[in-house]
């Protein structure tokens, strides 16, 4: 049965999930009502019975789809409902994640993305909440699937390992945030051989995958091999690309690049022309599409 923290708890839990001050009050304010908000508190309860399901379980072989954004005209209770979701459902991951003998650091660790993610969602937005964002890696960090080690993120999941079986593999994801020094990618690696082989022994890991926009080569055209991009991109053997005019990430690399939200319309020359030009990649961005080509998220595996 759902059921949402009071108040007192909700906001201390916010902090220590790393919220800010503005966040908490707006997420207090914003707080579902079964009676009042009938249709997002069915959303909620659904959301709240999906996670509680999966508890514990890693990416299907056959793909996720997260919980999807809420409309351009949300209002501040659907815009926080995935905030309330998530602190519903903290205490089953805390209570999973210790049955795995996971230590609280590490759980703490993982689960405080909330708190920058609402100052992402204010700056990139300029609205309170989540919702505006679809929930792509909370609801796997929630249900004990995704874990934050040292710079880097993982996803326990299962997948087509090169000589055609099914096996575990980790699904690799870049947080924004510090550098991406080769050191500090060096570190997590080691850091997820070691929890991974300890608190999922049954799991064994063959293979790391990373799906990003981080990962096209034609960055290598524009940015130099002493780059930290260009010294990740390498570390990994890429799937062949299938060209697909479709298929860009011109669109969501609005967001990582320039703070934008993400769009699935092309990028026209207003809004290039819009975009600063204060670092490399942002003019390689630029430059790029105004020589009529596209960027590319690509699939790259590493052996763990
Ligand atoms: C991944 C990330 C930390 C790499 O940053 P980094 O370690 O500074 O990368 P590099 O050393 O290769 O940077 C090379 C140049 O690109 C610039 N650059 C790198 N990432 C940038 C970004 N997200 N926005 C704007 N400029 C960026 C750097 O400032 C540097 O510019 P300069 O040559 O003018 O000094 C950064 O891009 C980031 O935080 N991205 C958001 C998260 C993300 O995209 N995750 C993947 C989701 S699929």
């Amino acid at each position: 049965m759902l059921e949402l923290p009071s108040n007192a708890e909700a906001a201390r839990l916010l902090e220590r999930l790393g919220a800010r001050a503005v966040d908490r009050a707006e997420t207090l304010a914003a707080r579902p009502d079964p009676r009042k908000h009938r249709e997002l508190w069915r959303h909620l309860e659904g959301c709240y019975g999906d996670l509680m399901s999966r508890m514990g379980s890693g990416l299907p072989v056959d793909g996720y789809r997260g919980f999807p954004a809420m409309p351009v005209d949300a209002n501040s209770v659907a815009l926080h409902l995935y905030v309330w979701l998530y602190l519903a459902v903290l205490p089953e991951t805390l209570r999973y994640h210790a049955e795995r003998g996971i230590d609280r650091a590490t759980s703490w660790e993982t689960l405080s993305t909330l708190g920058p993610m609402m100052a992402e969602h204010r700056a990139v937005h300029g609205l309170g909440g989540i919702g505006r964002f679809g929930q792509w890696c909370p609801p796997l960090k929630f249900r004990g699937a995704e874990y934050r080690l040292g710079r880097l993120e993982y996803d326990r999941g299962r997948g087509e390992l090169p000589d055609g079986t099914t096996g575990f593999l980790l699904h690799l994801h870049i947080p924004s945030g510090a550098p991406l020094s080769p050191e500090a990618c060096d570190v997590s690696f080691d850091l997820a051989r070691e929890f991974f082989g300890r608190h999922f022994p049954d799991e064994p890991v063959s293979y790391l995958v990373c799906h990003s926009w981080l990962l096209d080569p034609q960055i290598t055209e524009y940015l130099p091999e002493r780059s930290n991009i260009v010294r990740f991109l390498r570390r990994f053997e890429l799937k062949p690309f299938i060209s697909d005019d479709q298929e860009h990430a011109d669109g969501d690399m609005l967001e990582y690049i320039f703070g934008r939200p993400s769009q699935s319309d092309p990028v026209t020359d207003g809004l290039l022309t819009e975009l600063p030009q204060d670092t490399s990649l942002r003019r390689a961005y630029t430059a790029h599409l105004r020589s009529g080509r596209h960027w590319h998220a690509r699939t790259g595996r590493i052996v763990f």
